[in-house]
């Protein structure tokens, strides 16, 4: 009951009383072993939301997400497409770090979760990219593979809004090879935001 109680109040915070609540939320264990909740950045009124993973050592410590190595290849791929990072609005599943980068529990996914649906109800993007498999699968709630999930549109949030699936950026550095397939990924999404026809195969 007071779980839901908490959650309804999340649903109503003002931007700024949410970032501070995310910033000190204790709402699963993570906040144990975190420097500080990472709520996310950008533009709040961007047409683009993309959704990461977690927080990792880099981003703990700095409160901002995607600022290390796989950040600096995001604010490539962006670039790619003719957007600035600035211009879109940048966040993850979970707002706090888990120990030695694991990968996200359920309970601290759900926990997570009113968060990230009061910023999509705040700055009500067009378009959301998940990045990564582990964040393509707690956000849709399947085990699909993300070869399977990449290539279709999806529909996610209080607002079903259409959702693209690509590689993390972190595995991009490590296979290079799958860059031109995430850089396919991006071309819908620029397509869809311009409102052309989708890119051919
Ligand atoms: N990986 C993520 O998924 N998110 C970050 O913020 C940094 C690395």
């Amino acid at each position: 009951m007071a779980q839901e109680h908490a959650k309804a109040e999340i649903a109503d915070l003002p931007w700024e009383a949410l970032r501070e609540r995310v910033l000190h939320c204790e709402r699963c264990a993570l906040h144990q072993g975190r420097a500080q909740g990472v709520f996310g950045v950008g533009n709040p009124r961007a047409q683009l939301m993309l959704v990461g993973e977690a927080p990792g050592a880099e981003e703990d410590r700095r409160g901002e997400p995607f600022v290390g190595r796989a950040g600096k290849l995001l604010d490539e791929m962006l670039r790619a497409i003719g957007l600035a990072r600035e211009s879109v609005y940048i966040t993850n599943v979970l707002k706090s770090r888990p120990p030695n980068n694991r990968d996200p529990r359920p309970d601290e996914v759900a926990a997570c979760e009113p968060y990230l649906w009061r910023q999509l109800e705040l700055v009500s993007p067009r378009l959301i990219l998940a990045l990564g498999r582990i964040a393509a699968q707690n956000l849709l709630k399947t085990t699909q593979s993300l070869g399977r999930l990449r290539g279709d549109w999806h529909c996610y949030g209080p607002r079903s809004t259409p959702l693209r699936v690509t590689y993390h950026p972190a595995y991009l550095l490590r296979s290079p090879a799958d860059k031109f397939k995430a850089w396919q990924d991006l071309e819908h999404i620029r397509a869809r935001l311009r409102d052309e026809d989708p890119p051919r195969p």
